[in-house]
C-alpha cells in the first residue's frame, strides 16, 4: 500500500518500537492516530509530528480493555474520515518458567497481547469492509519460532496472535483486507524492564539487543508498502 496520506493507527506509540514506527510513518506521509496510556507523551509526540508537517492525533487508551479499543478505532475513523492501517504493536512479557509462572500475569498479558489486537481487528474490519480494503499489521516476535526457557507465557500469547493473524488473512483476503505478521528480534527498548514477573530469566530485549527501534520501524514500513504475509528482520 502506498501509505502517503493514509490514516494509520499505531498502538504503543509512546515508546520503543511504536514510537519509532509513528515517526517513520509520519515521515513517509501518513496521518497518525497515536494510542498508548501516557496521554502527555502522546500529546507531545502529536505536536512534534505536526511541527514536521504531519497530521497526528493523540488517542490515549488502555488497549487491554476492548471497549477502549473500540472507542479509539471509532474516534480515529470519525476524526480523519477513514482508517486505512491498524498496527497492533502493544505487547508485554511475563517472565517465569512453566513450573513457577504466575497465572494472573499470564492472564494479564493474554488480555494485552491477544484480546487487545483481536478487539482492534473486530472494531476495524467493518470500517475496512465499507472502505473496500485496508491493512492490519500485528507485531509478533521471533520467540514464537524458538523455544526459550523462562518466557513461555509471552511466547504463547504471540503464538496465539500468529494464529489469529493467519486465520484472519485467509478470511479477509477476498475483501482486500491484508493481515501481516511482523517478527522483531531482540530490540533495544524498555520491553525487558516492563516485563511482569521475577527476572530469574531475562526476557528477550533486555540483553544483547541486536536491533534499534528505528530499524524495526523501517521493516514495519516495508511490510506496509510491500504487503507480505510475514515480515522478518533479516529479509
Ligand atoms: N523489544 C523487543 O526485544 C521485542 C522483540 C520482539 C517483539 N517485540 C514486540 O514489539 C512490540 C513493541 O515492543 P517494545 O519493545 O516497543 O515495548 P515497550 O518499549 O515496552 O513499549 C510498549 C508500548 O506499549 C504501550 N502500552 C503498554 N501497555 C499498554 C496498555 N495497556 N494500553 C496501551 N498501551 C500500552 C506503552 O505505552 P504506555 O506505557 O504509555 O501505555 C509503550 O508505548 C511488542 O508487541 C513486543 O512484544 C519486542
Amino acid at each position: 500500500m502506498d501509505i502517503r496520506d493514509k490514516v494509520v493507527l499505531i498502538t504503543g506509540a509512546s515508546a520503543g518500537i511504536g514510537l519509532a514506527t509513528a515517526r517513520r510513518f509520519a515521515a513517509a506521509g501518513a496521518k497518525l492516530a497515536l494510542v498508548a496510556r501516557s496521554a502527555d507523551v502522546l500529546n507531545h509526540l502529536a505536536e512534534e509530528l505536526k511541527i514536521r508537517g504531519s497530521d497526528a492525533v493523540a488517542m490515549p487508551a488502555d488497549v487491554s480493555d476492548p471497549k477502549q479499543v473500540q472507542r479509539v478505532i471509532d474516534e480515529t475513523a470519525r476524526h480523519f474520515g477513514r482508517l486505512d492501517v491498524v498496527i497492533n504493536n502493544v505487547g508485554q512479557a511475563a517472565v517465569g518458567t512453566i513450573a513457577d509462572l504466575n497465572r494472573d500475569d499470564f492472564r494479564k498479558i493474554f488480555d494485552l497481547n491477544v484480546i487487545g489486537p483481536l478487539a482492534a481487528m473486530q472494531a476495524v474490519i467493518p470500517i475496512m469492509r465499507e472502505q473496500g480494503g485496508g491493512l492490519i499489521i500485528n507485531i509478533s516476535s521471533v520467540v514464537t519460532k524458538m523455544n526459550i526457557p523462562g518466557i513461555g507465557a509471552y511466547a504463547a500469547t504471540k503464538a496465539a496472535l500468529n494464529m489469529l493473524s493467519d486465520t484472519a488473512r485467509g478470511e479477509l483476503a477476498s475483501e482486500h483486507i491484508r493481515v501481516i505478521s511482523v517478527y522483531p528480534r531482540a530490540t533495544a527498548t524498555d520491553f525487558g524492564k516492563n516485563a511482569l514477573g521475577v527476572r530469574q530469566q531475562q526476557p528477550q530485549g533486555s540483553s544483547n539487543p541486536s536491533d534499534t527501534p528505528e530499524f524495526v520501524a523501517e521493516k514495519i514500513l516495508a511490510a506496509a508498502l510491500n504487503e507480505p504475509d510475514e515480515q522478518y528482520m533479516d529479509k
